[in-house]
């Protein structure tokens, strides 16, 4: 296994090395036309998979931390309140007498919480001195009375309309012999 390489056998390890860098060559080509076929196919997203990533990331009973939480609770509260005021109370009723035995009865067939007795004179007449815009004003906003008293904003139900209280007040009103 000594001696110098033949010259035959020099001939051969040239051309073969030849043939090697040159196949090299031809596969690296090859690979860096591959790697940029692939750049020009579009990227496709499955929408559903989307989906499915932020329902696995989402937190856990939706709870949310910080200055993000507070903004989607406060979105939440705002939807929720809108959702609310968006429905129509009582089959969207402008008869006075049907919301009152639905809702304002509670308070003021009894007198619950200083509440005017329905049909009470002396309850009422002073109140209705201050004329029927005062008295849907204060049914519509709320009022604290003088007398310390609290008539909650549309009797505690945000969806009752401008127009079904104003009704309702002038049936209470005209109950007021
Ligand atoms: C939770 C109890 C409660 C309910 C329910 C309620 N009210 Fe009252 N309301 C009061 C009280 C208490 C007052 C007296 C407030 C005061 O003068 O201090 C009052 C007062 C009023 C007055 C007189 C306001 C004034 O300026 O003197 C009107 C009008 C009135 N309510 C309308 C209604 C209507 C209409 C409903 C139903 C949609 C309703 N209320 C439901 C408690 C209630």
């Amino acid at each position: 296994m000594s001696g110098p390489i033949s010259k035959s056998d020099q001939t051969f390890l040239r051309q073969f090395s030849a043939v090697i860098a040159g196949l090299v060559a031809l596969i690296i080509v090859l690979a860096l036309f591959a790697l940029y076929l692939y750049g020009l196919q579009p990227t496709y997203t499955d929408p559903a998979q989307v989906q499915a990533t932020d329902a696995r990331l989402a937190p856990v009973g939706a709870v949310y931390a910080g200055a993000t939480g507070q903004a989607a609770m406060a979105a939440a509260a705002a939807a929720a309140a809108k959702a609310a005021a968006s429905q129509v109370a009582y089959g969207g009723t402008l008869d006075g007498k049907t919301i009152f035995g639905q809702l304002c009865t509670s308070c003021h067939t009894a007198g619950i919480a200083g509440a005017p007795i329905l049909g009470n004179k002396t309850m009422w007449g002073p109140r209705i001195a201050q004329g029927l815009a005062t008295l849907v004003k204060h049914a519509e906003d709320g009022y604290h009375g003088p007398d310390g008293n609290f008539m909650p904003p549309r009797g505690g139900n945000p969806s009752l309309t401008n127009a079904q209280i104003e009704a309702t007040v002038k049936w209470m009103v005209s109950q007021v012999k």
